[in-house]
């Protein structure tokens, strides 16, 4: 269905409510069902859904308040939960063979003790989670830090989550799934090409891409800059000033965009490489006690790697379907790729294969622990590598070298190519952590 550009507003998902608040925790109940929404103004599209929506509630928690989710499986499909950057016990990680069957549920315990930014939530069942994120199994997970306040940066309504993801829709409303991204219109909270109205101020934007498979370059019009002030795991001990920032799926940038230089009635659009994504309508004027400070949150200091391991992206291309491959093996959920001591500081160094050797675009994602980006191909990382990763962009014939520490939690995780059509074809593997 052709949809022409600007014609919605962009919303703002639904805020998630606790159905109960214990002197522990609070106790939240999400149902994953399917749902007929308007994406397109006038049609009805059936998607799966947390809660009911295109893009589920959003959790808005804070850093030491544990929070305890239990999801009901209303569909006719094995579903699951992963909370994509959370630094959770195994058994609430959402691996994905623990999955929930139709008409179960699932309590997930999140003790968020990290410290503040921007996670999100998708399916993560093993072979359908390509279909059922892009189907709409996908959300933000908001971790307010109180350690924070003191920056003074933009809040409240003027700290807005932006998940930005492409879609194709049929005549009928249907969502097509695997089509090349030139066919795909851009969604921005689940809209095409919205607008949203913004007053002369700056605003926090927490930007998502959501896709399954894509990278993005975003842009604002006339190079308005979009200050980088934090990545996947938190703040950047310093903001940047991008003209462009390069954002793969499940990648995160919280940026703030100062609109005060404009007036009532002007308009800035926010492009990628493939067309634009959405209008900011500049609307009213508004006082603004709001900063970005020039200092933000240091990056606590890493010990001395002990163990260097090394990980390789490609693909078998003498079968006759391809075979996507993590050190030339497809993921196995009966086999532990590498064992890791807890506590242990590591360097792992991320290659993806040439392109005569199947090289293709893959993002590298490691689940439970944020790490840092110390190189790519030897030289300095990329602006968009600041600050704490969960997940980094790796080009064909490239390789990027990342140090992580294992900090305190045991059991068996996943690290996996985001681009989850092809973690679902097996580009994933399994560590465990050992005492
Ligand atoms: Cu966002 Cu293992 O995934
Ligand atoms: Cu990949």
């Amino acid at each position: 269905a052709h949809v022409p550009a600007f014609s919605v507003e962009m919303p703002l998902p639904p805020v998630a409510r606790p159905v109960q608040v214990r002197p522990d925790a609070d106790v939240y109940q999400v149902r994953i069902k399917p749902a007929r929404v308007e994406i397109v103004p006038g049609l009805l599209t059936p998607v799966l859904s947390f809660g009911g929506g295109f893009v589920g509630p959003t959790f808005q928690v804070r850093t030491g308040r544990r929070v305890i989710v239990k999801y009901h499986n209303d569909l006719d499909r094995a579903a699951n939960v992963h909370l994509h950057g959370g630094h959770v016990p195994s058994v609430s990680d959402g691996h994905p063979m623990d999955v929930i069957d139709p008409g179960r549920f699932r309590v997930y315990d999140y003790p968020n003790t990290q410290q503040g930014t921007t996670l999100w939530y998708h399916d993560h069942s093993h072979h359908t989670e390509a279909r059922n994120v892009y189907a709409g199994l996908h959300g933000f997970y908001v971790i307010e830090d109180p350690a924070e306040a003191k920056y003074g940066l933009p809040r409240g309504r003027y700290d807005v989550p932006i998940m930005i993801r492409d879609a194709l829709i049929g005549q009928d409303g249907e969502l097509i799934y695997d089509v090349p991204d030139t066919r795909t219109t851009l969604l921005a909270n689940g809209r095409p090409q919205p607008y949203f109205r913004v007053a002369a101020r700056k605003y926090r934007f927490r930007l998502l891409n959501g896709t399954t498979h894509r990278l993005f370059r975003l842009r604002l019009e006339g190079d308005l800059p979009l200050i980088q002030i934090g990545s996947d795991g938190g703040l950047l001990p310093a903001p940047q000033r991008m003209r462009e920032l390069l954002i793969s799926s499940g990648e995160r940038a919280d940026v703030v965009v100062d609109f005060s230089r404009f007036k009532p009635g002007d308009q800035v659009m926010m492009h990628d490489t493939s067309g634009t994504v959405l209008r900011f309508d500049v609307v009213r004027r508004a006082r603004d006690h709001s900063r970005v400070p020039d200092v933000l949150r240091p990056l606590p200091d890493l010990p001395e790697a002990t163990v260097t391991r090394d990980v390789v992206f490609n693909l078998d291309l003498t079968t006759p379907k391809w075979r996507y491959l993590m050190n030339e093996q497809e993921f196995d959920p009966a086999r532990v790729d590498f064992q890791v001591r807890r506590g242990a500081t590591e360097i792992w160094r991320i290659h993806n294969a040439d392109v005569e050797r199947g090289g293709i675009n893959h993002t590298f994602h490691l689940h439970l622990e944020q790490f840092r980006v110390l190189d790519r191909d030897g030289e300095p990382p990329w602006p968009t590598d600041l600050g704490r990763k969960d997940t980094i962009y790796v080009p064909p014939g490239a390789s990027a070298r990342i140090k992580v520490r294992f900090t305190e939690h045991l059991g068996r995780y996943v690290y996996h190519c985001h681009f989850l059509d092809h973690s679902s074809l097996g580009m994933m593997a399994q560590l465990q952590i050992v005492p």
